[in-house]
């Protein structure tokens, strides 16, 4: 395919669910040209409690299916997903830019000398390999502590960004913080930005709180430059969703916040199934 028609054709944005929007939102910002494919998993939900096995065979499926509808790059706006299946997926890909996230947790080190780091994530990303690696290259500058929050995701999926049941699962999860303050936290999974007031509240009020969506959308616009891949539109870019859950478009719209974000055409496609056993 000719690069002036390559370059046209939309990023793809992946998910398990709707956390992917709050890469997405940041993409849209960054890059307000491009048109964008999003699609959450949301049938299959959450990933970060499945065998990594799992977790990759969904992410390589769905990706192989956005491929094939075209797409000129693929974002893994999920960080369980990055972690199962971004090396696999780089092999297959190799003349597509494939962009994973990670936890924030180089700018979350730079924040002091020796800082306290909270890490929140699914049990997924805590468990993985990838994450491992990640927190032993930083351990000796800071102390780290990974808490991994199962069922956390499934609020923001229910569309409850402010609840009492939410409140009482971080209270649970995050009381114990509270009095050994920690000076950075670091979201690592990509629902959670969504409920980010709730997570401060628990932690007491005034803390620092990071997440990897404006950086992953730096590296996605440096990466489409490098490839000679930008649209060369300055506005006016599209976003589609595509859901596997039926019943995801108003939360969808109400994520990606279309007004502030300055989307002004969205569109909604009928829900893709892959249920998986
Ligand atoms: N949004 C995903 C992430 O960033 C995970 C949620 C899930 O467990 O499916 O890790």
């Amino acid at each position: 395919m000719e690069k002036q028609q390559q370059n046209i054709l939309p990023v793809g944005v992946f998910d398990s669910g709707v956390g992917g929007i709050s890469v997405l939102r940041e993409l849209v910002r960054l890059m307000p040209g491009e048109d964008y494919l999003f699609f959450g998993d949301s049938a299959n939900a959450p990933y970060g409690v499945r065998s990594r096995e799992e977790i990759r065979d969904l992410t390589l499926g769905h990706v192989r299916r956005m491929v094939d509808q075209g797409i000129k790059a693929i974002v893994i706006a999920c960080n369980t997903a990055t972690s199962a299946a971004i090396s696999d997926l780089r092999e297959v890909y190799t003349d597509m830019p494939v962009i994973g996230i990670e936890p924030a947790l180089k700018p979350a080190v730079m924040t002091a000398s020796h800082p306290k780091v909270l890490v929140l994530a699914t049990p997924g990303t805590v468990a993985g390999e990838k994450f491992q690696h990640l927190v032993h290259g930083f351990e000796e500058q800071a102390d780290i502590r990974a808490v991994p929050c199962p069922g956390l995701m499934e609020f923001v999926e229910n569309g409850q960004m402010d609840s009492p049941e939410l409140n009482a699962y971080l209270e649970n999860r995050l009381a114990q913080y509270r009095k050994d303050r920690p000076d950075a936290v670091v979201l690592g999974c990509t629902h959670y930005p969504f409920i980010k007031k709730a997570i401060r509240q628990a932690l007491g009020g005034d803390c620092l709180i990071l997440d990897g969506g404006e950086g992953t959308a730096r590296e996605t616009r440096r990466r489409l430059e490098a490839a000679g891949l930008r649209n060369p539109r300055e506005n006016g870019g599209r976003v589609v969703f595509e859901m596997s859950l039926p019943g995801k478009e108003a939360l969808c719209h109400q994520l990606l916040n279309a007004e502030h974000t300055g989307v002004n055409e969205y569109d909604h496609r009928p829900p893709y199934a892959q249920q998986i056993q």
